[in-house]
């Protein structure tokens, strides 16, 4: 991978579920460094277009890199395996494992990456802290607030400083002022380790804090100028 190689690279990606075109052929690029909004009416095709770029879901035709490798091509363990190294993804909701704590959800890439327990212990907690939830990181993941949640999954998938960061509508399902701490919270993170972020959202006022909008309708992106900050 060079500095010329995008961090994010969908080139005409197809993808249908039985009769329904869901993406027509879609192509973006995003940067190292750089976040980028994805924006667009409901049902547009952005969910489905983050899943064939995380290697989530195979597109019909079309190729799908991360940090310059091919993931439309790769098996399916290939793929979660690349995903757990080099991402980190945010959902709406059903991000942690209930049973799990705070501390144990966060730990758990690191787990799974080989990292030592006490290692993994304190860069969870250390996290954990800046967003601002270490006080209940002993609780169970079932048993907090939607915020305090989506402040662990924040967490979580920035635990191992991945390269890549998706995250479809992560704050959707909060109020707007616990919706903004994540996500600023998010962006800033995601920026000091140097992660490129592609950002589903519905809010203009999220959109406006990334570095890019692009926007989707009928399963195709439109044309978009940049946005200036
Ligand atoms: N699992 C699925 N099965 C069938 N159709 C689906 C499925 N997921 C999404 N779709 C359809 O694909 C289109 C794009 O959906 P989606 O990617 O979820 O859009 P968005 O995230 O922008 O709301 C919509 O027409 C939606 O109804
Ligand atoms: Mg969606």
């Amino acid at each position: 991978m060079t500095n010329s190689t995008p961090l994010i690279d969908g080139r005409d990606i197809h993808l249908s579920y039985g009769q329904t075109p869901a993406l027509r052929g879609v192509s973006l690029a995003c940067w190292s460094g750089e976040s980028v909004a994805l924006m667009g009416p409901s049902g547009s095709g952005k969910s489905s277009l983050l899943h064939c770029l995380a290697g989530v879901l195979k597109p019909d035709s079309g190729e799908a890199r991360v940090a310059g490798v091919r993931l439309d091509t790769m098996s399916e363990r290939e793929r979660s395996q690349y995903r757990l190294s080099r991402m980190g993804m945010v959902f709406q909701f059903g991000n942690l494992i209930p049973e799990l704590t705070l501390l144990e959800n966060v730990m758990l890439p690191l787990q799974l990456l080989g990292e030592r327990t006490a290692e993994a212990r304190r860069r969870a907690l250390g996290l954990l802290d800046r967003l601002e939830v270490a006080d209940v990181s002993e609780r169970r993941a079932g048993a907090v607030s939607g915020g305090q949640a989506q402040r662990a999954a924040v967490a979580r998938a920035l635990v191992h400083a991945p390269p890549v960061i998706f995250a479809d509508e992560p704050t959707g399902a909060l109020d707007t002022l616990s919706a903004d701490k994540v996500l600023d919270s998010l962006l800033r993170l995601a920026h000091e380790i140097g992660s490129t972020v592609l950002l589903v959202t519905h809010e203009n006022r999220i959109a406006a804090h990334c570095d890019r909008l692009l926007t989707m309708r009928d399963g195709a992106l439109a044309a978009q100028p940049a946005v200036t900050r």
